[in-house]
């Protein structure tokens, strides 16, 4: 239908296009090779995207987080607040990202592909600048809570075997966003920096460092 009214496409998908075994960064044009239902429907989204209306942009995302609903900063948080320590899985890596920051790259390129005819398209990744683990990540953001007066409490690694999820993740989905910076200009930044900025939101400002 888009195609038909000259209407071009932004679509969101996902890190489960992988498999997770490659050791470096995905870039958009790697092999895909799903694991799971969700990975495969998400692919299968995408070739029906590629499919329908030439002028798309796919963009995969991963490891989203903001201070609205449901997500892994709100629920270390409420953890950190709960239990005396932490076991978070540490042998998958990936790209935290703000979902604010993805929300605003979304709306550049839309208005870049509404406005410009000469306007990239084809699949992108979006994700915040850096990489880390969930144990990682969660040591970050006990860390960034601790600095705005929560309670600081261990926070120890545990292996993907130990903690079983309906959906199995990629064990690397680090997603390379170097083609988005050559075709759209964009320089995400740190995952570090956007979790202070939902911190700030959700806890408070940080203690000033004496
Ligand atoms: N979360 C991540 O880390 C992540 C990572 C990579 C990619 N993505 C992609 O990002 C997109 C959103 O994911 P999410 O995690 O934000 O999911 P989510 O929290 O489940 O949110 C999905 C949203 O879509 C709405 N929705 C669901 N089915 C709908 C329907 N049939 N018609 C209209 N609205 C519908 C829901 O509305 P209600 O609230 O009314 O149910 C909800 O607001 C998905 O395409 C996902 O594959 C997410």
């Amino acid at each position: 239908a888009t195609h038909a009214k000259a209407i071009p496409l932004v679509h969101v998908s996902t890190d489960y296009v992988f498999d997770g075994s490659s050791s470096g960064a995905y870039t958009p044009d790697a092999p895909i090779g799903p694991t799971s239902v969700y990975g495969a429907s998400k692919a299968a989204g995408e070739m029906a995207v590629r499919t329908a209306n030439p002028r798309h942009a796919i963009v995969r995302t991963a490891w989203v987080v903001s201070p609205h609903r449901g997500n892994f900063v709100k629920t270390m948080l409420r953890l950190a607040g709960e239990r005396e320590t932490l076991a978070v899985v540490d042998d998958q890596r990936g790209c935290p990202t703000s979902a604010a920051d993805l929300a605003a790259g979304l709306a550049q390129i839309a208005l870049r592909l509404a406005e410009d005819p000469e306007a990239p398209t084809g699949t992108f990744h979006y994700v915040n600048a850096g990489v880390t683990t969930w144990h990682g990540f969660a040591r970050a953001i006990v860390a960034g809570n601790a600095r705005r007066g929560g309670r600081e409490i261990p926070v120890s690694g545990i292996p993907t075997s130990a903690y079983p999820t309906p959906a199995r993740r990629p064990a690397n989905s680090e997603l390379s966003t170097q083609s988005l910076t050559a075709a759209y200009g964009f320089m995400p930044r740190p995952w570090s920096e956007a979790l202070d900025d939902i911190l700030d939101r959700l806890v408070g400002p940080a203690h000033r460092q004496t």
